[in-house]
């Protein structure tokens, strides 16, 4: 899942159902894309109660969570596995911080978002998170090692 050669870091990456009602998952790729990372793993799905309840352990006792829970299952998630040179602690940087409010101009949240219970994207916050995380969201095979096929394209 989450190799430690280098350049081979990976991280998952959640387009929360706002970002999927709001139409942003494009963007949210090309960011990444354009970054310079890989995508190993994509796919949308409706998230239950249980995998949710996993993913978000260490807040079951906020007094957010219910409202969290309401809110993640609200509809469908686009579900990312990313991979490159120091990625975990890059996406956090692209995604900003958890309170849109403090999140800079330039980041996912800072450009997409106003309120920390509707802030569109989710990123693994360090080694040990993402993956676990990984291995919650995705099965081994649904994550792909590829490379470019020849020197005629930029990889
Ligand atoms: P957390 O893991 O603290 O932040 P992050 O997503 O940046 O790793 O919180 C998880 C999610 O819980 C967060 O993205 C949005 C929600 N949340 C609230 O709704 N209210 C809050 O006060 C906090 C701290 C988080």
């Amino acid at each position: 899942f989450s190799s430690q050669a280098p350049g081979k870091e990976r991280t998952l990456i959640v387009v929360k159902p706002d970002g999927v009602q709001r139409r942003l998952v494009g963007r949210i790729i090309q960011r990444f894309e354009q970054r310079g990372f890989k995508m190993v793993g994509l796919k949308m799905l409706q998230v239950s109660e249980d995998l949710l309840s996993n993913h978000y352990r260490q807040l079951r006792m906020k007094p957010f969570y219910s409202d969290l829970v309401q809110y993640m299952t609200s509809g469908p998630v686009v579900v990312m596995a990313w991979e490159g040179h120091q990625v975990i602690q890059s996406s956090r940087n692209m995604v900003g911080q958890t309170n849109p409010a403090e999140a800079q101009a330039g980041t996912v949240r800072g450009d997409f978002s106003l309120h920390v219970s509707r802030n569109v994207v989710h990123a693994s916050d360090s080694p040990e998170g993402a993956l676990r995380e990984l291995q919650l969201w995705f099965r081994g095979q649904e994550l792909l090692d590829w490379e470019c096929i020849d020197e005629s394209i930029t990889c």
